[in-house]
């Protein structure tokens, strides 16, 4: 007999509209049978490519589409739902013209991560929608985060966790495969504002903007430096774990602009990955920016624009933008 006792439909039903409440659901509802295929692994067939490309150029996994179907066509038949824009698809899919809310979702972030058996994740971002009795179109989805009503991620890990926020805190649930619901483990997630823990992809140094490397350069000297203390590196390379870990111990999460794809303006996604873990990092009392700007201001100018992403402890997070100011350079290395 474990303390907790609060299940997602209870907390949902206190804390959301109904409509919220129904979206989000539908997104659990699909993240369970996600976390049952994960569980099966290679006997439920998943594992391995699906033999195309999605938008982004990247190969996709079996799991990737069947996730994405998944969720498409629950989110679809949602009363609530408007329209869905998914990381998989080119573009949005319309849903029902009197919905009042927009869903973003990447359907499993880090898949490159299913066939070692390593974490993966859901992440999902929801928007109002204003044109009632319309049909939903792309430019109905290019809204600044800080419009976003509801963000978080569903984590298949050794357990499959979900973190949520409706803009008042940060909510942590766990799935309890006994009673096969989303239970509350913990109502108030916050972050420490500083810590001795970073992530980034080190490999891409010399593709970085001088700024980033002279950060990174002053975490790595360590007690040596001028951080006059030791920094501990941790990348899972699936930023939904990476992200996880910053709400559980705290950290720093970095995937700047770098040179290394000319015209790709950092690796993450605004709508899909950038602004729904902005969110809840905000929430839970930490920062995020481009490195230099507020993530959640930047309005898209297309529903799959990437950015560039520095995210955790408020003290890193301001140190980043305050070498980006010493030097005089915005986050894609312009001139400030
Ligand atoms: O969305 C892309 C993604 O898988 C993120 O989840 C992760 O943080 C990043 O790519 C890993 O990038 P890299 O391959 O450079 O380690």
């Amino acid at each position: 007999m474990n303390a907790y006792s609060t299940t997602l439909a209870q907390y949902l039903e206190q804390h959301a509209t109904d409509a919220l409440a129904s979206a989000i659901t539908t997104l659990a509802t699909a993240s369970i049978s996600i976390s049952h295929l994960l569980d099966k692994g290679a006997l439920a067939g998943i594992h391995g490519e699906a033999g195309n490309q999605n938008v982004q150029g990247e190969a996709q996994k079996k799991l990737d589409v069947i996730s994405n179907d998944l969720l498409l066509s629950a989110l679809t038949h949602n009363p609530h739902c408007a329209g869905v824009a998914s990381e998989e698809l080119d573009e949005i899919s319309p849903a029902n013209n009197d919905g009042t809310l927009l869903v973003t979702f990447d359907p499993l972030d880090g898949s490159s991560n299913i066939d070692i058996n390593m974490t993966v994740g859901t992440i999902f971002s929801i928007l109002p929608y204003h044109r009632q009795g319309q049909k939903a179109c792309e430019d109905d989805f290019l809204q600044a985060g800080v419009n976003q009503v509801a963000a978080g991620y569903f984590i298949y890990g050794t357990s499959t966790m979900l973190a949520l926020t409706l803009g008042r805190g940060v909510a942590m649930f766990s799935f309890d495969p006994s009673s096969q619901a989303y239970v509350l483990i913990n109502d108030k997630v916050t972050i420490n504002h500083s810590t001795q823990e970073y992530a980034i992809n080190a490999s891409n140094r010399r593709y970085w903007l001088p700024p980033v490397q002279e950060y990174i350069d002053g975490l790595v000297a360590g007690d040596t430096g001028v951080r006059g203390k030791d920094f501990n590196t941790r990348w899972v390379a699936a930023m939904i774990a990476d992200v996880h870990r910053i709400l559980i111990r705290g950290g720093v999460f970095m995937y700047p602009y770098d040179t290394k794809i000319a015209g790709k303006a950092g690796k993450l996604r605004l709508m899909y990955e950038a602004n729904p873990m902005s969110f809840v990092i905000e929430q839970a009392g930490g920062a995020s920016t481009d490195a230099v700007q507020r993530i959640m201001d930047i309005t898209p100018t297309h529903i799959h624009q990437r950015v560039p992403v520095v995210l955790g402890a408020k003290e890193e997070v301001e140190y980043i933008k305050a070498l980006h100011d010493k030097a005089g350079i915005l986050a894609n290395g312009d001139k400030a």
